[in-house]
């Protein structure tokens, strides 16, 4: 099959290694991709969200299949308008329609749909600037810390969790008075949730699923999980308290009725279901959905995953995904990820990265914010790779156990040189 890889993340660089792998792949394309992405693939000028031209690429290349990386052109719709185009219709897209992207697109969306589904999330009222009183009266019914959500996308952003009624109530008033723009005329409060958060991810065909390994990711920026939020420092994988137990009451709580409650509501959803879990007291609570796949999870998940992806995922394009099976690697897996100096507010860009010559110690580099850049003048013909983000390389490696997992990676971070790197050394300790 000819495959066509949407994204330019860590995340994409680790699904198109698995691709790659896949004897059912004859050629890979990544739009945009990045400096990694260009090692086991062709990178493709375009942009994930440029429906016009990818449109035309697919036709003009044969792509068999499309799988979409991030959730913005699935939100935007690009399932529905391959859809929607005689001559696309025949080409898959992994990744629902824009009716199911809606799970992510609104909290809202996502907080009723668990509740019609009977699928256990936080208590909570959404209410728009026309019902301010009325929020600011549930917010006192509820206990501190209060958790404030813009119902729709910001960036990772709109979630504020706050210690004081007052600061929450002033809170509310500018999220609805406009802090987030469109994102926040309405805004989710829900009850906080006490536990440790655990991401699950499974593929669907619309009827049946398959469960994918589960992992942790690490959002703040410093050790012990401090101060601000970034987009992950890292991910471990599997996760200690996700035993065979707890992981059947998310199965029998939370994915079937999931799977169910969108064909029952007439969601065309073909693709990954992400699932942000909260471990309260032994039962899983769902703390959001994702219409994809998570970064960095995706870069320690795909090396857990001993099956073949593409397989699966001609599964989910075809409906037969009850005949595929999913073999999970015994090993366990760590990601830690080098990110420019000062992120995630103020970094720069362009900073030449060296690479260790051989990638041993069951490590594998994957990019996340480079590029290739031509060589300053006096130093000859050629590229070189610079930083190109905030979030730069994801070492991933295999270990017998989480630490020893954490150390290789560890090894590799310290082999990696760009001016201003740092990275997380506690990734999976907490666990
Ligand atoms: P979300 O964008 O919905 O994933 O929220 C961002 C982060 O806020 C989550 O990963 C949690 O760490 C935290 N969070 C969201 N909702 C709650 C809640 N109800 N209780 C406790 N923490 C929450
Ligand atoms: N790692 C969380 C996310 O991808 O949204």
């Amino acid at each position: 099959m000819k495959l066509l890889l949407l994204g330019s993340g860590g995340r994409e660089h680790a699904l198109a290694w698995k691709m790659a792998q896949s004897d059912k792949c004859e050629k890979l394309f990544i739009a945009p991709g990045n400096a990694g992405t260009s090692e086991v693939g062709t990178n493709v000028p375009l942009k994930a969200d440029d429906f016009e031209g990818i449109r035309q690429f697919v036709l003009d290349n044969g792509i068999d299949m499309v799988v979409v990386g991030p959730e913005d052109p699935l939100v935007k719709g690009i399932y529905d308008y391959f859809k929607a185009d005689p001559e696309l219709q025949g080409v898959p897209v992994i990744g629902p329609s824009k009716q199911g992207a809606v799970l992510e697109g609104s909290k809202d969306f996502a907080k009723g749909f668990m509740q019609r589904h009977n699928i256990p999330t936080a208590r909570y009222q959404t209410f728009d600037g026309n019902h301010l009183q009325e929020g600011l009266a549930f917010l006192e019914t509820l206990e501190p810390p209060y958790v404030l959500k813009a119902d729709g996308l910001c960036a990772g952003k709109g979630v504020l969790i706050v210690p004081t009624l007052d600061e929450a109530k002033r809170e509310l008033k500018e999220m609805l008075g406009g802090m987030f723009g469109q994102a926040s005329a309405r805004v989710v409060i829900e009850e906080f949730l006490s536990g440790i958060e655990c991401s699950v991810f499974v593929l669907t065909d619309g009827r049946d699923y398959k469960i994918l390994p589960e992992a942790k990711d690490y959002k703040r920026i410093g050790e012990g999980d401090t101060g601000l939020n970034t987009g992950g420092m890292g991910s471990v994988s599997p996760v200690s308290f996700a035993t065979k137990e707890w992981m059947q009451k998310v199965e029998d709580r939370i994915i079937r009725p999931t799977v169910e409650g969108l064909a029952q509501e007439g969601i065309d959803y073909k693709g990954f279901i992400f699932f942000g879990l909260i471990n309260v007291g032994g039962d899983p609570k769902v703390i959001e959905y994702n219409c994809r796949m998570g970064d960095p999870e995706t870069e320690t998940v795909m090396l857990r995953l001993r099956s073949d992806l593409v397989d699966l995922l001609e599964g989910v394009a075809t409906q037969t995904l009850a005949s595929r099976t999913v073999e999970f690697d015994p090993r366990c897996a760590v990601c830690v990820m080098l990110v420019s100096g000062g992120y995630p507010e103020k970094y720069e860009k362009g900073k030449p990265i060296s690479l260790p010559s051989s990638q041993g110690g069951g490590s594998i580099i994957f990019h996340a914010g480079t590029a290739m850049s031509p060589l300053p003048l006096g130093e000859g013909a050629g590229e070189r790779l610079v930083t190109n983000g905030g979030r730069v390389l994801a070492v991933s490696s295999y270990g017998s156990n989480k630490d020893d997992a954490l150390a290789r990676s560890m090894r590799g971070a310290e082999q990696i040189q760009f001016e201003g790197k740092y990275y997380r050394r506690d990734i999976g300790q907490d666990l």
